[in-house]
């Protein structure tokens, strides 16, 4: 008898043929994540699943799966599943690290870009030119200060030398000194990344210690001709604090692909002029969606079959 599965979100059709060569597979073909009592119904006799980072497995839901032997995220971020939780109960965790950097990466640089020079403003308002019309901020020998220095951070450092930009990063740990050269990239407190950059990115992955990463007191930081970008977590910026400041014009604008409470999105967003929105694509290319079904897949059919995954969290 084949091993039952479960893949928590609509996936690409191919992927769900070629799981069917190797598993009994059950799959939710809605874009919308199940509630929790459903996910729970649905894990009932399965050990494997497939999850996408707003699936949740926290502890209420694994302690109602007492056959689940593998939780193959669809996202290098597991801030989804309670690890910890899993670790004790046996259950393996798998993420899809470094399929998706450059594309995270060029959505990053999109919301940067769009937020600077009012793009999605200027596509609403489809008539001609003013001197003074959607005058923004310039990126070209601009400073950009990243927070979170790991892969897809480095993938947007490496972006910025075009643009002739000064590059300031904030990590736990630095880079290797021959990594900061070939990035031109230069470490420095965090504080003093908000004051000196014109756009700052967020890369931090989200945990307890990076929760509000980015509050009231660090916007105020921030110049008032600055950009916020965030394509890493919801909850790494406060979104109240960051609605203020952008109601109150405290900084220039921001780009935000992630949201605290996905897939909600704070209302009080929708409708400001000075920000730009995306719905969590950082990794919305096909070629890098279909990678990142295929390595979850890949993970979850070896943890299935007695293999050591290629991406163990746990
Ligand atoms: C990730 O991999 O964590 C992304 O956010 C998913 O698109």
């Amino acid at each position: 008898m084949k091993p039952k599965i479960l893949v928590a979100r609509r996936v690409f059709p191919e992927i769900i043929e070629a799981l069917r060569g190797r598993f009994d597979v059950e799959f939710n073909d809605d874009d919308r994540p199940w509630p929790p009592e459903e996910l729970v119904r649905r894990l009932q006799g399965k050990s494997g699943a497939m999850a996408t980072v707003m699936d949740k497995f926290d502890e209420p839901v694994l302690a109602q799966c007492a056959d689940l032997k593998v939780i193959a995220n669809i996202a290098v971020g597991h801030n989804n599943i309670d690890v910890p939780a899993c670790t004790k109960r046996g259950i393996k965790v798998t993420n899809t690290p470094g399929v998706l950097d450059n594309t995270t990466a060029d959505l990053t640089w999109s919301l940067l870009m769009a937020a600077a020079r009012r793009i999605a403003e200027g596509d609403a308002w489809k008539i001609a030119f003013g001197v003074q019309y959607f005058l923004g901020q310039d990126v070209h020998h601009a400073t950009l200060g990243i927070i979170g220095m790991g892969r897809i951070g480095q993938a947007i450092a490496r972006r910025a030398t075009g643009f002739d930009m000064r590059v300031l990063y904030h990590n736990r740990s630095r880079l290797l000194e021959d990594t900061e050269r070939r990035l031109n990239a230069t470490w420095v407190e965090r504080d003093r990344l908000l004051a000196e950059s014109d756009f700052v990115v967020v890369m931090a992955p989200y945990s307890s210690a990076t929760h509000h990463l980015i509050g009231a007191r660090e916007i105020a930081m921030m110049k008032p001709t600055a950009i916020l970008v965030n394509s890493a977590r919801g909850g790494v910026v406060d979104d109240a604090a960051l609605v203020a400041a952008l109601k109150e014009k405290r900084i220039a604008g921001a780009g935000l692909d992630v949201f605290e409470g996905e897939p909600r999105i704070n209302p009080e967003y929708i409708g400001l002029a000075n920000v730009v929105l995306t719905p969590h694509i950082g990794s919305a290319s096909r070629a890098t969606r279909l990678t990142m079904c295929r390595t979850a897949a890949d993970n979850m059919a070896a943890v299935l079959e007695g293999r050591e995954p290629r991406n163990p969290v746990n």
